[in-house]
């Protein structure tokens, strides 16, 4: 590749950097519906426990083995195992998975995108209307939304690692946070927020269940970025100067505390709507949640602020979820793209050109598979049911093949690239890291029960997705 690989040009860089891939909106919405479905503080607890016994030593392996490379996560596999197949396969996985990826959450920015203008315009009151997510969703103002979106996407990754992704993390992250706060301290002061707070913040450790154990796992793992590849390309931005496990302990902090105070945003903001709220309503996907439940509970806050306040509200909180979106999503393109420049020694415009117009087709294709084009709204059948090509592609990049990848990493930074080079890689940037206890916990972690586990939750998931048998209830 022409000239030297770009880096990030501060420790603040890389870490807001990777935490903007990290936030998301598995963070700002799956987060709190999980947790509202599954005991509130109690599924907290066992996902914080998740983040750093189990997805902390894989996020420290992905980094550090970028670093060491230098390469995306293809050119990582080959270079350290010197091109064999098997873990070859491993590095296309580490790079379609986030493509695909790629492809699911561009459709869920547009959207969050649309109803970021539509309540600034004034739409809050149609919006809220159930039956408006799926008009909108096969309306063909959609497509508008696409394009504008893919420009803005395709210009922040055109203009490079530091110019582009660390640069809009710096402007973007920082906000975030301070939107999250004040919409958090604003539901706080209204009547009956503290129902929700209680039930959030009072564990109810009797809705826990191997099935939600399970779902903590995957939501951290999804939430962290893992299994993606994002982070060894990321890891292969980083400088020499920098520690990979002090960055790594930042991040998991950043997006934990984004995911718990989400979690006191929007459950106070459901009580808020009906202290009566009976949570089994709840128990739908993120997706509606976001698109058709929260419009409901921004409208009713007018009877408070008027509509012209919950109008602001109901912006400022889609912006907030467009802004985490955007972040992630210029993440996950930015794997292919490295692999394309490091590969195929392809420049970036042309990188961008010809992943963006793959990724473009794909898109297309999840959005028109919500009614527009029959044969793709009925795709498939499997699991007992009809699945459109959107749903097919969330149930296999999004709910199934993340812990395969992680098992993979971690059987690969132990038995292929070996614990020693790992640990020296560790030792880069950071005096304090030999022989502590992070070093022996990563060592023991990665080569024992976290790829056991994952395994295991990737078992599971493709027994119970792909085939309805439930391998978990005969544990439970
Ligand atoms: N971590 C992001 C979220 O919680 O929404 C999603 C994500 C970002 C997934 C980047 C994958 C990725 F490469």
């Amino acid at each position: 590749m022409a000239g030297q690989r770009e880096q990030f040009q501060s420790r603040l860089g890389f870490i807001l950097a990777a935490a903007g891939s990290a936030v998301g909106i598995g963070n700002l919405v799956g987060f709190p519906v999980n947790a509202a479905k599954s005991g509130g503080a109690a599924f907290l607890l066992v996902y914080a426990a998740f983040v750093v016994f189990i997805c902390l030593p894989v996020m420290i392996a992905e980094m550090s083995l970028g670093r060491h490379t230098q390469r995306n996560p293809l050119g990582a596999y080959s270079s350290v195992s010197g091109n064999k197949t098997l873990w070859r396969i491993g590095g296309w996985l580490a790079l379609i998975t986030p493509f695909m990826i790629a492809v699911f959450y561009q459709v869920l920015t547009v959207w969050l995108l649309a109803y970021f203008v539509g309540a600034v315009s004034g739409n809050l009151e149609a919006m809220s209307d159930p039956a408006y997510f799926s008009e909108f969703i096969n309306d063909s103002s959609v497509f508008i939304y696409l394009v504008i979106l893919t420009f803005i996407v395709g210009f922040i990754l055109n203009s490079g690692v530091q110019k582009g992704i660390e640069r809009l993390a710096k402007v973007l992250m920082p906000t975030l946070f301070v939107m999250l706060l004040l919409l958090t301290a604003f539901v706080l002061t209204l009547p009956n927020a503290f129902v929700g707070v209680k039930y959030y913040l009072v564990p109810d450790f009797g809705k826990l269940s191997l099935d939600t154990v399970n779902l903590a796992l995957s939501q951290a793992f999804f939430s962290l970025s893992l299994g993606m590849g994002i982070l060894i390309t990321y890891g292969s931005y980083v400088s020499r100067k920098e520690s990979i496990s002090g960055g790594a302990k930042m991040v998991a902090i950043v997006d934990t505390s984004v995911a718990f105070f989400a979690g006191l945003l929007i459950l106070p903001a459901i009580f808020v709507f009906n202290p009566q709220t009976d949570t089994a309503e709840l128990s739908s996907s993120s997706v509606s949640l976001v698109f058709t439940f929260l419009p409901k509970i921004f409208l009713s806050l007018q009877d408070w602020v008027g509509y012209i306040g919950a109008s602001l509200f109901a912006s400022t909180f889609f912006l907030l979820v467009f802004f985490a979106a955007l972040t992630s999503q210029v993440s996950i393109l930015q794997v292919p793209i490295s692999a394309f420049q490091d590969e195929l020694k392809f420049s970036r415009l042309k990188s961008v050109f010809s992943l963006g117009a793959c990724a473009a087709l794909l898109v297309l294709a999840c959005t028109v598979s919500f009614g527009m084009v029959p044969w793709l709204t009925e795709f498939m059948s499997y699991g007992g049911g009809t699945r459109s090509f959107f749903d097919l592609v969330i149930d296999v990049f999004y709910e199934t093949i993340l812990p395969l990848n992680g098992f993979v990493i971690c059987m690969f930074a132990v038995y292929c690239w070996k614990r020693a080079k790992l640990n020296q890689e560790m030792a880069v940037g950071d005096d304090n890291i030999s022989g502590s206890f992070t070093e022996r916990y990563v060592n023991f972690a990665l080569g024992t029960f976290v790829p056991a586990i994952l395994l295991f939750v990737f078992i599971s998931t493709v027994s119970l997705k792909f085939f309805g048998v439930n391998l978990l209830q005969a544990f439970g």
